[in-house]
């Protein structure tokens, strides 16, 4: 059994893991801004946690095998109507976040054998997607910052992120809002759907786990085909 703290554990991909990890077994700590025991399996630990504060690590185990930072965002604007003021809070939830509670969990990460971290990019970092560059810009930096930490804390503590497309969960509610729009993003696809919070909490508790325990500083691309596969 292994301890794994999930930050944004109660919707979308970071639940859909916390309920993988629970079902095979580990202790979970699920922490968000809304979170209640009542919306998680029996047995994981709900924190409240804004990350604009600073995390108490006091209800948190001796030790942590894995860490998980899922909060992030989806702003789509016009390059000339994306203020200084809105670069920075994508700067801040995405990036200053993770490395904020990176921070603060590093001693028990160090006390694990062998440590999993794991961030959330996006396709929109690798392909250049149009009106996507504060998004873009904030999950660069984060990719910038999982390779760095993952030479800095080689072998002790493995660091990956994931890069996943459009992803059927609360955050890209307003991009699946009709049938509509949920065929005309299927059909972006080389493989003609939209990804599943299982496709992508799939990938990521096989990052966290002894499975993926020669994999570090990677992106990995979990995008339906997306960014390496051209349609004839
Ligand atoms: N869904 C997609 O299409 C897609 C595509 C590419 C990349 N991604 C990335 O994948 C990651 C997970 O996305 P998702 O779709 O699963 O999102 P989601 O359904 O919105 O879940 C995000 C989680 O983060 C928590 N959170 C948000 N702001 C927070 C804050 N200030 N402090 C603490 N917790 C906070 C939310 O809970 P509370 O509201 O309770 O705080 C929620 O549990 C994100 O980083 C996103 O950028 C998603």
């Amino acid at each position: 059994m292994k301890n794994y703290l999930i930050i944004g554990g109660g919707s979308g991909i970071g639940k859909s893991v916390v309920q993988q990890l629970s079902k095979a077994g580990h202790k979970v700590y699920a922490a968000s801004r809304s979170i209640t025991g009542a919306n998680l399996a029996s047995g994981v630990e709900s924190i409240t946690f804004d990350i604009s504060e600073e995390l108490d690590t006091s209800r948190l185990p001796e030790h942590l095998d894995g860490l998980l930072y899922c909060p992030g965002s989806i702003n789509l604007k016009p390059f000339n109507r994306i203020k200084p003021e809105d670069f920075q809070a994508e700067m801040d939830l995405n990036f200053m976040g993770a490395v904020k509670v990176t921070q603060a969990v590093l001693p028990l990460l160090k006390k694990a054998e062998n440590a999993s971290v794991v961030y959330f990019s996006t396709v929109a970092v690798q392909s250049g997607l149009p009106f996507h560059a504060s998004i873009a810009a904030a999950k660069g930096a984060l990719e910038g910052l999982t390779r760095s930490l993952a030479a800095e804390f080689a072998p002790k503590i493995r660091f990956n992120a994931i890069a996943p497309s459009l992803t059927d969960t609360p955050l890209a509610e307003n991009l699946l809002s009709n049938d509509k729009k949920r065929e005309a993003n299927a059909e972006r696809h080389p493989l003609k759907r939209v990804g599943t919070p299982e496709d992508i909490a799939s990938m990521t508790t096989f990052l966290l786990s002894e499975q993926g325990s020669w994999i570090s500083g990677q992106v990995l691309k979990v995008d339906g085909g997306m960014s390496s596969i051209k349609g004839m």
